[in-house]
């Protein structure tokens, strides 16, 4: 495994692995990996020649208030994951590499990235877009591997990628949950045993949703007033946001017709954890 962390070393290498006709799977995220994290790798391994993981806590995607600074970053475990995984390359650009003085282009997917979570983080997704673009061009993927927990960010790469040609295949790949039922994150070492316990309200509020759903229930707002009062019972968590939407534009559904995308953002004391369902409403017993 090589570790790589400069920019134009990424590019040179990725071009190389091009001229031999490597087919190249990406894996982008911020380090803190879990098994979320590896299942992503796995698909690229069995899909791709080559995987590049890339490791960088990415400053733009959090707001000033947000927890950049306190981020969990324990790159060596990570390496050694890594290696455990036979990736190929791991890409660790240095934030002034990628950020050098005087920055100023920013990619922003307009509207979709307003909406649920970009509401309460409104630089949020622009920081997202930003860097996922430019890791593209250092690392030149045919294949892209995102997470359906993060469901709007995995929308709007997905835009941002048709909307600017790049030559990439975006995969979401299913959220990976705890035997409890709480969707993996690397936030959740911000959490203590009690905080933890609460958070599975969120999970199963969501479960409870995609029951009443597939058993006949069309009525978004009544849906949402069954999860807030399941959610509400937990002492810790504060509501963020209950969304019942549209899993393509993101726009609210009022009354379910045929599938939509149920996401779920909650803060349990200082941690804010998001989770959401596909639910299929044609399908009565699964979704
Ligand atoms: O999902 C993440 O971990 C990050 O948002 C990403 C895509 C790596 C960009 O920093």
């Amino acid at each position: 495994m090589q570790v790589i962390k400069t920019i134009k070393k990424m590019q040179a290498t990725s071009l190389n692995l091009k001229r031999t006709r490597a087919s190249i799977g990406f894996v982008p995220t911020m380090g803190a990996l879990h098994e979320g994290h590896l299942s992503l790798i796995r698909r690229s391994r069995r899909e791709n020649d080559v995987t590049v993981v890339s490791i960088f806590v990415n400053p733009i995607q959090f707001g000033p208030s947000e927890d950049l600074n306190r981020y969990p970053r324990p790159l060596q475990q990570d390496l050694r994951l890594c290696m455990q995984e036979k990736v190929e390359y791991v890409f660790c650009p240095r934030p002034e590499d990628m950020y050098p003085e005087g920055f100023k282009t920013f990619v922003e997917v307009r509207e979709l990235g307003a909406v649920l979570c970009g509401a309460s983080r409104p630089t949020h997704f622009r920081g997202v877009t930003t860097v996922v673009a430019k890791l593209f061009n250092a690392v030149f993927p045919d294949r892209a591997y995102f997470g359906q927990k993060d469901c709007q960010q995995a929308v709007i790469i997905e835009r941002m990628a048709r909307d600017l040609n790049f030559p990439v295949m975006i995969e979401v790949l299913p959220i990976i949950r705890e035997r409890s039922g709480l969707a993996l994150s690397s936030r959740n070492a911000y959490l203590d045993p009690a905080q933890k316990k609460d958070a599975l309200v969120l999970s199963k509020a969501l479960s409870s949703a995609a029951v009443l759903i597939r058993g006949g229930t069309r009525d978004a707002a009544r849906i949402k007033r069954v999860i807030r009062t399941m959610v509400s019972a937990a002492h810790s968590v504060k509501i963020d946001y209950i969304a019942i939407v549209d899993k393509q534009t993101l726009k609210p559904v009022k009354k379910i017709q045929d599938s939509c995308l149920i996401a779920l953002a909650m803060w349990i004391g200082k941690t804010r954890l998001i989770d959401n369902i596909v639910v299929n409403a044609q399908n009565r017993k699964a979704g």
